[in-house]
């Protein structure tokens, strides 16, 4: 009997054993092909997008230690994938030219252009005033995305009660010779939409800058009655029902700045890189805290003070760093709000996996990052649909908590 049992226990513990080499194996197996997989796709996923989305860098922790986040985790490796086939049909941009910073500080001084094509009533239109402004960075030939923009999200007229009024900013085009009729088009677009500026300096990259200094300007001379001004860029997917509620617990007449804060980002000094800034031009380790250019919200009192401000702040190539050095020169601290993700959580690919390109998620968001046009479309779309019911309707009014959670350094404008 003894000996049976003593038999049986070995027995036991040689199969216990064996299955732990095995599973040791298979975890071995596992992890040796998860890290070909990351080296032979990293410099291929990050390449695509800088070329998109060149002032917005990834920052892939960000939503990471939730549960929501596991499944965007998940699905940000089927971008990858996605990524992957782009590359072979997107030229990389491996060689951005080399940006000339002498040249950029000899003319640093010249600092204001015309505007060519006004909305001098856009705001006085409305009694009152509007109560939120939506500012689109966006580029001559962008029309498409203007278009869905103006049909989707960036809508006129009242959301919840709330008047919302709509301005695009536009610069000069880089390639003229790209679209000769241009200057015609984009008149012809103004007088249909109403909703065209359009300044006489070049849009590039480091001309950003003078984009934010020129509309602060802007607003300050021709929209001083709006409460509130929603700034960002056009490939963004805003959920205007959200800010509109969540501004209106806010008073205008206090200073407000919130968005997808990024805090001790250290300036880039490897020649190589697109952020690259010499100490020459920037002496300090850190950066001040600034937004995520993708989307941020702001009241009337710090559009006021930050058009004055920016005006006195020395022009850097970066224009979200610029923006954090005009809020530091009035000693506002930039707010984090959790519903803003300006750096794109995953890129939601429509048809193949509809799962992903949940409606109830972005219901909780307040503006998400990096979409294509057909994509912002889709999903305006989908939260519209009368049908949509989400299960987890307790979170969506847990986002909107205020969380004062600081981020540990992190590197923005870094690798
Ligand atoms: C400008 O656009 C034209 C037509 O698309 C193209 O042939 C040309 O190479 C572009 N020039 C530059 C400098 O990108
Ligand atoms: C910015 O725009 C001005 C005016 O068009 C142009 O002269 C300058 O080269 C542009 N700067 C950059 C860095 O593109």
């Amino acid at each position: 009997m003894r000996i049976h049992l003593k038999g049986d226990a070995i027995c036991t513990l040689f199969l216990a054993v064996a299955l732990c080499i095995l599973l040791y194996s298979q975890l071995g197996h596992i992890s040796n092909g998860e890290k070909k997989l990351q080296t032979s796709t990293k410099p291929l996923a990050a390449a695509p997008r800088v070329f998109h989305a060149p002032n917005n860098p990834r920052k892939p922790s960000q939503l990471q230690g939730t549960a929501r986040g596991l499944r965007i985790i998940s699905s940000e490796s089927q971008a990858r994938v996605a990524s992957q086939e782009d590359q072979t049909t997107t030229p990389a941009a491996a060689t951005p030219s080399a940006f000339d910073f002498k040249h950029y500080l000899r003319n640093k001084d010249n600092r204001k252009f015309d505007l060519l094509v006004n909305q001098p009533r856009k705001c006085k239109r409305v009694p009152g005033g509007p109560f939120l402004l939506i500012a689109i960075k966006s580029l001559v030939e962008e029309f498409d995305r203007r278009e869905v923009v103006r049909k989707t999200w960036g809508k006129e007229g009242l959301v919840n009660g709330a008047q919302v009024q709509r301005v695009f900013l536009l610069g000069t085009p880089k390639n003229r010779t790209a679209l000769p009729a241009w200057e015609s088009l984009v008149r012809q677009e103004s007088q249909t939409y109403r909703d065209i500026l359009l300044w006489d300096f070049l849009d590039t990259f480091f001309n950003l800058t003078l984009k934010e200094i020129h509309f602060l300007s802007w607003a300050d001379e021709f929209c001083p009655s709006t409460k509130f001004i929603f700034k960002g860029d056009a490939d963004v997917f805003v959920n205007v029902e959200n800010l509109v509620h969540f501004l209106e617990k806010q008073d205008p007449s206090q200073d407000l700045f919130v968005g997808d804060i990024i805090y001790n980002a250290q300036p880039i000094r490897t020649r190589k890189s697109k952020y690259y800034i010499p100490e020459t031009m920037y002496g300090l380790g850190t950066y001040p805290a600034y937004a995520g250019g993708g989307g941020f919200l702001l009241s009337s009192s710090t559009m006021r003070k930050l058009s004055q401000a920016c005006g006195e702040v020395e022009l850097f190539p970066i224009d979200d760093v610029f923006l954090g050095m005009c809020l530091q020169r009035i000693n506002l601290k930039p707010v984090l709000h959790e519903g803003f993700k300006t750096f794109g959580i995953t890129k939601p690919s429509a048809a193949p996996n509809l799962k992903t390109f949940d409606p109830c998620f972005y219901r909780d968001l307040m503006v998400v990052h990096s979409l294509k046009v057909a994509e912002i479309w889709l999903m305006w779309n989908l939260l519209h649909n009368s049908q949509l019911s989400c299960t987890q309707k307790k979170q969506v009014k847990k986002a909107f908590q205020w969380k004062t959670k600081t981020k540990g350094p992190t590197k923005a404008y870094g690798a």
